[in-house]
């Protein structure tokens, strides 16, 4: 059995971002829940933000931002993001977040952190209240203790922050279960292919 919910907006587990526009010397960051990766090649992301936003207002004057990943330790500063607008506040230095220049875009990185997307607006959709940014990928930048001798990410370094929207909860990532395109193999049942 199971109980029906109606047309429901809570999803689980989301990234939890901090997406930042503006400039290095008028910086802004919004906390972002709805993001996903949507295109690999070209590596595109979109970012949702109600037009509400001081954000929605640069990103779209700029056409760039980027999409930056918080380790768990930020959890409060993430949170803060999320309640106080650029409008008034000047978030960087109220958490101490430091702006650090991208290499192809303008608006920052934010230095504290590990995995930082630049990204540049290919295209903008409007969905009720909301507008979804369309970036495709240009540079990422991630810190070095977070990557093996081969180059491959070590996630546990990273320790990115997962958000359960509706249930209003921050959560660490938790253990690796499997690889993926290789442990749903153990289900082939016949040889064919
Ligand atoms: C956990 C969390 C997730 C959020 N996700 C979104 C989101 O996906 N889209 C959105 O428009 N606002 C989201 N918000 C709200 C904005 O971050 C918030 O309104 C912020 O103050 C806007 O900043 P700005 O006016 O400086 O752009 C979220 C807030 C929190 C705390």
């Amino acid at each position: 059995m199971k109980k029906q919910l109606g047309p429901s907006d809570t999803f689980f587990p989301t990234p939890i971002t901090l997406v930042a526009s503006g400039t290095l010397e008028k910086p802004n960051i919004i906390t972002i829940a709805w993001v996903g990766m949507v295109c690999s090649e070209p590596p595109t992301i979109a970012v949702s933000m109600t037009n509400k936003r001081h954000s929605t207002e640069s990103i779209r004057n700029q056409g760039e931002f980027t999409v930056n990943i918080p380790g768990t330790s930020k959890v409060a500063e993430v949170d803060y993001c999320g309640i106080v607008s650029g409008r008034r506040n000047d978030k960087f230095k109220e958490t101490h977040f430091t702006p650090a220049p991208g290499l192809k875009v303008g608006a920052p990185i934010i230095q504290e952190c590990a995995y930082n997307l630049e990204c540049k607006v290919v295209n903008e959709l409007q969905i009720g209240e909301f507008i979804v940014f369309l970036g495709q990928i240009v540079e990422t930048h991630i810190d070095n203790n977070c990557v093996d001798d081969t180059g491959r990410i070590i996630l546990g370094k990273v320790n990115p922050l997962v958000y359960a929207a509706g249930l209003r909860e921050y959560w660490n990532l938790g253990e690796k279960v499997g690889t993926a395109f290789n442990v749903g193999r153990q289900l082939r049942v016949t040889d064919g292919e």
